[in-house]
């Protein structure tokens, strides 16, 4: 085998997940981040995690308001994606500049794209450093579901975001 970095790693392992990390902005609109550093961590009680670089607008949010939203995209919007990975929250509001349709969800006044095939509404638990990035590590209140929406995923590393059938 070769030696290789951690970077060419994950371009290995593609297609990798990807959520649309959704908080609330000061001004009670809502911050969309593209996040491939997420997981699952217990299923009793709900837990999930997910890593976000320091600088991060959106790992502000969810320090100071202790709410997240993780979408799984749907296709219909994985140019917007992409986008959302592009930009930071902290200078532009991304759901006008990207034209994202939004819905709202009940007991949470954080905003969702319309098209998304699972959300996942959690409660900030407690968060770490992890070198370059924080963990957060977040309690599941609430799980919603659309099932005729299309998971997307990041390929090539972090270049393209497709469904798992347009991806090669
Ligand atoms: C496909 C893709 C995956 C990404 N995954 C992550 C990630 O897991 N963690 C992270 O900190 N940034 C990730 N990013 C970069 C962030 O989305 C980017 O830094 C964004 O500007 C953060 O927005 P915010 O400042 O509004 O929170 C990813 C970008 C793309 C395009």
């Amino acid at each position: 085998m070769d030696k290789i970095n951690l970077p060419k790693a994950s371009s290995l392992t593609s297609p990798n997940p990807v959520t649309l990390v959704c908080t609330q902005k000061p001004n009670g609109s809502t911050n969309l981040a593209t996040v491939s550093w997420w997981t699952y961590l217990s299923f009793n009680p709900a837990m999930i995690a997910y890593a976000m670089a320091k600088t991060s607008f959106s790992g502000e949010m969810v320090r100071e308001n202790k709410k997240v939203v993780l979408t799984i995209p749907g296709a219909a919007i994985k140019d917007a994606v992409m986008g959302c990975g592009m930009s930071t929250g902290r200078d532009t509001n991304k759901i006008a500049k990207l034209g994202i349709k939004m819905q709202s969800i009940p007991d949470s006044s954080i905003q969702i794209p319309e098209h998304t095939r699972v959300a996942i509404q959690c409660t900030l638990k407690e968060y770490h450093e992890v070198g370059d990035h924080y963990l957060y590590i977040c309690n599941v209140d609430q799980v919603l579901a659309d099932e005729n929406e299309e998971a997307v995923f990041a390929w090539n590393g972090y270049a393209k975001i497709a469904t798992a059938k347009q991806g090669e």
